[in-house]
């Protein structure tokens, strides 16, 4: 009787753990993005794709008109959502290419910018010559980045980003997430 009942126990929770390393606690929900200055940066691309099940990314392209960038700014924010999206935690506006060279004076735009630089051509400091590209991101990193890093509690997420480019305003990110 005890013996059956520890078994039971046992295989719950081994199912528990199996479960919980098999189904990711992070869903992408939507990715917008919005040029607002396409003379001077275009979204080429903005995308959210499901190749299957567990396995989903997200995937941006910049085109930028005027090289070189010698000024990036993003102002970025977390939402969440109640009735409707409110502003959760951060409000900051970020010097980028100042970020570059002192990573670790910003441990929270570390953390974002860590989901992501491997993912990315933004690897070195000002200038940028080149289009900005992020890609395949995927639901995997994110998870990780969240769950074990710097937990949040469960809920629907949106992360807002604002870039100004060469002090000139082109546009919005926005990544909606659920966690569960
Ligand atoms: C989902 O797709 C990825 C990439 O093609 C693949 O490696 C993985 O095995 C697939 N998973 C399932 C459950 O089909
Ligand atoms: C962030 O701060 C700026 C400047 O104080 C303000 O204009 C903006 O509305 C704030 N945004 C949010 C989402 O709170
Ligand atoms: C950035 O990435 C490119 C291409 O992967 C690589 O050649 C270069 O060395 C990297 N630069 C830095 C500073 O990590």
């Amino acid at each position: 009787m005890m013996y059956t009942k520890l078994t039971l126990l046992v295989s719950l929770l081994l199912l528990m753990l199996i479960v919980k390393e098999i189904k990711p606690r992070v869903e992408f929900t939507n990715l917008k993005c919005r040029s607002v200055n396409k003379d001077f940066a275009e979204f080429t691309q903005c995308t959210l794709k499901s190749i299957n099940r567990t396995y989903k990314y997200i995937s941006t392209k910049v085109s930028l008109h005027k090289l070189p960038i010698t000024k990036a700014r993003v102002n970025f924010g977390l939402y969440k959502r109640f009735n409707g999206y409110r502003p959760f935690l951060y409000n900051k506006t970020l010097d980028a290419c100042h970020f570059f060279q002192h990573q670790k004076a910003n441990p929270v735009a570390k953390y974002f910018f860590d989901m992501i630089k491997e993912y990315s051509n933004l690897n070195h400091s000002c200038p940028y010559n080149n289009d900005i590209i992020v890609e395949k991101v995927s639901t995997d990193t994110v998870n990780h980045h969240v769950t074990k890093i710097l937990p949040y509690p469960e809920g629907d997420y949106m992360l807002e980003t604002h870039w100004m480019l060469n002090d000139i305003y082109c546009g919005v990110i926005q990544v909606y997430i659920t966690l569960f």
